[in-house]
């Protein structure tokens, strides 16, 4: 798939993105709230993945921004004039809908120049731009078929050509990949990367698939329930996150039910509940459960209890080949499994075999009873556990 997207000259004055900022946005639908208050502030020319789960808010949030849903509360800006009751068309953004939304009697090739039509462009000049843009999503062998002659990943592809054709300083995408196989999928991801440092436009993409909005945003915003629940750099939203619901929605992650025994000096002694065994916290922690979450990939598994770190005392329930990796469920005495990933070439564990599970505090999130970050401070645990290194 080609990456050269800027064969012709663009046809916006000032190539750029617009900057989008979004105010105390609330969308209802009788007396149901789908956006509960929404701030969000978009740079010019960044890319921004809207993330979550189904039902969340993401595509009522894109089409007010698009202009599609009038807000009940609230305002939404372009560069800093407010976009109020502006339709669609004279938003001039680029789109691309969850459902595909072609036009049912227009070829491929005709959709895909339709919005170079409407802004005035030369029958020449529309056709060459629009057959540049279906070969970049690989779909200019089927220029002159109807939509209802493609697949559905193909009729995303026309929409996702439409919508970029003509550069727009703004580009709303509503899971543009979603109905991809793997291979396409992640082919297009990187061919959207480059488009969007060749045009430099502000892309919002709605997704629900994590490694989409991993891979491919400059930032995540999380959303759950019609709200924002926690925005930053993928790597800070997956390393950090906030709430249990950000950890659990990004990223596999296991979740340690912990009991504050004594706290002393801003620390405070947790007991880990099913396995009795015990580490330091720093901060002083209240109430009675908390949740401790740790990723996968940072637990280690060995023979020996290391000098660092947590370490927990487990049983080999199962292993899994993964191709890069070893992915082992790890079982706690009486407690609860843990999932641990390994790359593949360091030293592998039997099913059965008795090992301890050691992580690197500075790698924990602690939510407490809420699922609102607790402390995710936490000390050299060694000194502070009791029952180190206990076997099954
Ligand atoms: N026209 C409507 N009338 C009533 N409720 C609606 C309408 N449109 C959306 N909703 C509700 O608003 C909530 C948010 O919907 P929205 O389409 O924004 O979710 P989403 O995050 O895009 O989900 P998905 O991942 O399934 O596309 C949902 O509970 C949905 O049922
Ligand atoms: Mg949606």
């Amino acid at each position: 798939m080609t990456t050269a997207f800027r064969s012709t000259p663009s046809l916006q004055a000032d190539v750029g993105g617009g900057r989008i900022s979004v105010h105390g946005a609330v969308k209802r639908y009788g007396t149901f709230e789908a956006l509960r208050g929404v701030d969000l502030e978009i740079e010019s020319g960044e890319f921004l993945t809207l993330l979550g789960p189904s039902g969340s808010g993401k595509t009522t949030l894109l089409n007010s921004i698009a202009g599609f849903e009038k807000l009940d509360e609230g305002d939404i800006k372009l560069d800093d004039r407010s976009l109020g009751n502006l339709p669609p068309h004279d938003r001039n953004f680029g789109m691309v809908f969850q459902a595909y939304a072609l036009f049912p009697h227009l070829t491929v090739l005709e959709n895909v120049a339709y919005p170079l039509r409407v802004r005035g462009l030369r029958k020449a000049e529309r056709q060459a731009r629009a057959l540049h843009y279906l070969e970049v999503v690989e779909l200019v062998d089927f220029r002159h078929r109807l939509p209802s002659e493609l697949s559905g990943g193909q009729q995303q592809r026309v929409s996702l050509a439409r919508a970029i054709a003509y550069e727009p300083k703004v580009l709303l995408m509503d899971e543009p990949l979603g109905a991809l196989d793997r291979r396409l999928r992640q082919s297009l991801q990187y061919s959207i990367k480059a488009l969007h440092r060749e045009i430099s436009a502000t892309i919002i993409c709605v997704t629900h698939d994590q490694d989409e909005a991993l891979s491919m945003s400059d930032r995540i915003a999380v959303m759950n329930e019609g709200r924002i629940e926690q925005i930053g750099l993928p790597e800070d939203i997956y390393q950090h996150p906030r709430t249990r619901f950000v950890s659990s929605l990004l990223g596999e992650t296991n979740f340690l039910e912990v009991r504050p025994v004594t706290s002393s000096a801003g620390i405070t002694i947790v007991e880990e509940r099913s396995s009795g065994q015990r580490f330091g916290v720093k901060g002083d922690m209240r109430g009675t459960a908390q949740l401790l979450s740790i990723r996968p990939e940072n637990v280690l598994l060995t023979q020996e209890v290391q000098e660092e770190g947590i370490s927990l005392a487990v049983r080999i329930r199962s292993r899994t080949f993964l191709g890069s990796s070893w992915r082992y469920e790890c079982e706690i005495k009486k407690g609860p499994t843990i999932i641990v990933t390994c790359p593949v070439g360091g030293a592998t564990h039997a099913e059965g075999a008795l090992v301890n599970a050691t992580f690197p505090s500075s790698s924990c999130a602690i939510f407490d009873a809420d699922g609102r970050s607790a402390s995710t401070e936490l000390t050299e645990p060694n000194k502070h556990s009791s029952n180190q290194g206990r076997m099954l």
